[in-house]
């Protein structure tokens, strides 16, 4: 069987780590028999660029015949004028729509390799392993109405924050079946003592976990003090459910706790379609040095192995090779520590490739 996935490199270091990723990709294909051949289209910028969509149509085609989407990185400076449906971002959201994809999984896991990387302290963040389950194609990304008009003689900007009680259900469910695969414990994060969109959120999830997952272990969090909590001591969080503009901020967050960025990956995961993609995002500033770390993409890769490609064998594998990198010393600019010799985005990528036909044997 051939499977086929759909590579959107997107802006930025989008191409150079997805380069890395396709890498990793082709040693699987070569020595551990995974038959996958890909087919790489636009979308962001790229997209923008060549069609003169975010999201073009050619693309969407491509997405839908996939087995799965591996993605890069969107944006940059040079499509901030657009009109807004023209910009990269519009073009995440409209696939993240299209394909349905409800559920972003984005895990923060602290690889020990790399405890000194953090600007936390490594007795605070040592063993920190949070799964960050945010909605991602509702909320106040997508209400309507939203706009800017003017009202009384001023410009007023506004948007709209609402949530079925279908969309809380599947998203808390989906929560809900991590978390018996981990530590058993959801942490669901809103606003309810403000908001009334997070008044019903927190209903619907007792209610769902009354009559289905009373095993696992509930508690809910607002929204500002869950921010202040994942700095204080992180370690009390395993799976943390949340909507979609509470999930990019505390993801980002949950994300520091690990020292960088670069190194955490994501799924995105609806009925029919999965996207991957590193969480962090397309880094103009550094777009084409050969300087970005491309680990979160690998990952991204091996969450895919995992939850679309059935290879849950070469996701651990994929790990193995990159925690090994790691122990060797191999560290991209990001994760060098003061006088630490760093090395390029691709002689990471290589790194990790060496890893994984070691494992080979
Ligand atoms: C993310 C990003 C996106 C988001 C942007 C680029 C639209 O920050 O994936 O977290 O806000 O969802
Ligand atoms: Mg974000």
């Amino acid at each position: 069987m051939t499977l086929k996935i759909a590579v959107l490199p997107g802006d930025g270091i989008g191409p150079e780590i997805v380069d890395e990723a396709l890498k990793v990709m082709q040693v699987l294909n070569n020595h551990f028999d995974l038959g996958a051949e890909w087919e790489e289209a636009g979308i962001g910028g790229a997209g923008y660029e060549a069609s003169g969509d975010p999201y073009p149509e050619a693309t969407r085609k491509l997405a839908h015949a996939s087995d799965a989407v591996l993605l890069g990185a969107v944006g940059g400076p040079q499509w901030e004028q657009l009109d807004k449906p023209l910009r990269p971002e519009a073009g995440l959201l409209k696939i993240r729509e299209d394909l349905g994809l409800f559920a972003n999984y984005r895990p923060s896991k602290v690889h020990r390799q790399l405890l000194d990387a953090s600007t936390l302290k490594p007795e605070v963040i040592d063993g920190v392993d949070i799964l960050v389950v945010r909605e991602l194609v509702s909320g106040i990304y997508f209400g309507q109405p939203r706009g800017i008009e003017v009202r009384d003689g001023e410009r007023y900007g506004f948007n709209t924050m609402g949530y079925r009680e279908s969309e809380i259900r599947r998203i808390a469910r989906k929560a809900f079946e991590a978390a018996r695969l981990r530590d058993n414990w959801v942490c669901s994060v809103e606003k309810a003592n403000v908001l009334d969109v997070s008044e019903l959120w927190r209903n619907v999830v007792i209610e769902l976990h009354q009559k289905e997952y009373s095993d696992v272990e509930l508690s809910h969090m607002y929204v500002d003090n869950a921010a202040m909590q994942l700095i204080r001591n992180p370690r009390q969080f395993d799976v943390i459910v949340t909507g979609n503009l509470f999930g990019d901020i505390l993801s980002d967050e949950a994300s520091m706790l690990t020292g960088s960025i670069g190194m955490l990956p994501s799924a995105s995961i609806g009925g029919k379609f999965a996207m991957y993609e590193p969480i962090h995002g397309s880094a103009p500033d550094i777009a084409g040095q050969n300087k970005a770390n491309p680990l979160a993409t690998i990952l991204s890769v091996a969450m895919m192995l995992r939850f679309s490609l059935d290879r849950a064998d070469l996701a651990d594998m994929v790990e193995k090779a990159v925690e090994h990198a790691l122990d060797a010393g191999v560290r991209t600019v990001d994760l060098a520590l003061g006088s630490e010799a760093s090395v390029s985005c691709s002689a990471m990528g290589d790194a990790v490739c060496q890893q994984l036909q070691a494992l080979a044997g």
